[in-house]
């Protein structure tokens, strides 16, 4: 699959000038390329509680499935009751206001593994690198069917 890294790198400055920072001041955006060719976008969003932020990825995660195309059946996406593929994210861009590349927080990191796996590539100012690289020896789903009581 080709990724055009620059349209993605834009889309996330575009959605980064939606962000709603007025405490950091630091304006985020994120853009997600999925497997099926889609680009979802997000955005930070501050709240005077300070740690209800939302950051970027946040949103993109739930944009890729918010808008993901219905099951063919009609079944739910969660692959732990329907076997139904979630959407899955192959490349992700995220920038700040000024348009460079930001790397994402250590939850975000968590967040996109879910939404992309370790080989997902993330956008960074010398270039895309897999997510397995900037979260090794990540804690995943295999963790808990794996360790859980029965
Ligand atoms: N932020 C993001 O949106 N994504 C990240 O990966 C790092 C931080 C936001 C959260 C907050 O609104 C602002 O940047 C300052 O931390």
């Amino acid at each position: 699959m080709i990724i055009d890294w620059p349209a993605l790198r834009a889309a996330a400055a575009g959605v980064a000038g939606r962000a709603y920072a007025p405490y950091s001041r630091l304006r985020v955006g994120a853009a997600g390329l999925t497997a099926d060719g889609r680009v979802v976008t997000g955005c930070n969003v501050e709240n005077a509680s300070f740690g209800l932020t939302l950051c970027a990825e946040c949103g993109l995660v739930s944009a890729l499935h918010a808008t993901a195309p219905p099951a063919v059946d009609g079944t739910s996406r969660d692959s732990g009751t329907s076997g139904t593929a979630a959407p899955v994210l192959v490349a992700v861009a995220v920038v700040a206001g000024d348009g460079a590349p930001l790397l994402p927080c250590g939850r975000c990191r968590q967040l996109l593994l879910e939404a992309g796996g370790a080989a997902l590539l993330v956008d960074t100012t010398s270039g895309p690198v897999p997510l397995g690289d900037l979260l090794p020896a990540a804690f995943a789903a295999p963790d808990l069917s794996a360790r859980r009581d029965a």
